[in-house]
């Protein structure tokens, strides 16, 4: 697409931090749900992706893990997102995923937004948190760094509407968030498995173009035509614009999180794309297990 066909697109902002710092009820606070207590011991074990208003202007959330098992996840999310929220729980301070958490987003070159969290906590030390962070070098504005931090409860609702403000304002100040919505979809997978009923399920996230029902797409090794698309509420959608994430329906198969997805021509042209790639996953692996047998061999 050319420059004029470039229009405003929301901000993606993925929320991380060290476990049970209040990822989750944070989202549920802006979206006035509560996933965080129908999750199996309160662990985020996957990824979730909302689109909120806010003034009028949309911003797209994902939600990642903070337990240690899932770098990968938040790896990835640091690289799919446009600003990363680094949520750190005042009456714990700075932890093991906190910091890397805060490396994935510097790796990524994404800008932070610190929101401390559970301030209505006996215990809760804003200021420590300030300082531990800046040793980490993310230094607070007040400092006279150019990060902004904002003290929240997510559990009482306190400042979210600041934190709103801060990361739009930091969207606007740092980002040119543009994509053109006329072009075929592009985006990357978030989340993937199978259901019984529905079978292969993605929640994708379209970075460019428009995705539509009965578009033929590609992802990963995956391929089909968009059956179904589902928003966050469940709501059946036609298209989904740049920033938008979706649950499709209508893949042949489960693709990994982190793949990037495209729209094609057609299903046929489709099917030969995946199935190229899984030749060539298929000759890799082939190559690695003989790699393997020869040094076996050897010694
Ligand atoms: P993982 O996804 O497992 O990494 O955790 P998380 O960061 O999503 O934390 P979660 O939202 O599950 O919250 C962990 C616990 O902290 C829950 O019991 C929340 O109710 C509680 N919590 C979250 N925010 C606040 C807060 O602002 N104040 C208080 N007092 N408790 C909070
Ligand atoms: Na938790
Ligand atoms: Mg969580």
């Amino acid at each position: 697409g050319s420059e004029e066909d470039l229009k405003p697109r929301p901000p993606v902002v993925t929320v991380m931090g060290h476990v049970d710092h209040g990822k989750t009820r944070l989202l549920d606070t802006i979206r006035k749900t509560d996933v965080a207590s129908r999750e199996a011991g309160g662990i985020t074990q996957h990824i979730g992706a909302y689109q909120v208003r806010h003034n009028d202007r949309a911003i797209t959330f994902i939600d990642t893990p903070g337990h240690e098992a899932f770098t990968a996840m938040r790896a990835r999310g640091a690289k799919s997102t446009d600003i990363a929220v680094l949520v750190v729980a005042a009456d714990d301070g700075v932890k093991p995923q906190t910091i890397e958490a805060l490396n994935h987003a510097k790796a990524a070159d994404v800008p932070i937004v610190v929101a401390v969290n559970k301030i209505d906590k006996p215990g809760a030390d804003p200021t420590k948190v300030r300082g531990q962070l800046t040793e980490y070098g993310l230094v607070p504005e007040e400092y006279g760094g150019d990060t902004m931090f904002v003290d929240i409860s997510a559990k009482q609702g306190t400042n979210i509407d600041e934190l709103l403000e801060a990361i739009l304002l930091t969207a606007d100040a740092t980002l040119d968030l543009k994509a053109n919505p006329n072009q075929p979809a592009q985006g990357v997978a978030i989340e993937a498995h199978l259901d019984r009923g529905r079978g292969p399920v993605a929640t994708v996230l379209v970075q460019r173009g428009t995705l539509h029902i009965g578009d033929a797409i590609v992802c990963g090794e995956a391929y089909g035509r968009v059956r179904a698309m589902l928003d966050e509420n469940g709501q059946n959608l036609d298209e989904a614009p740049p920033s938008r994430p979706v649950q499709v329906q209508g893949l042949n198969s489960v693709p990994s999180a982190g793949d990037n997805f495209i729209v094609v021509p057609d299903e046929r042209v489709a099917r030969q794309i995946a199935e190229r790639r899984q030749a060539r996953a298929r000759n890799a692996e082939l190559a690695r297990s003989r790699g393997r047998r020869t040094l076996e061999e050897l010694f």
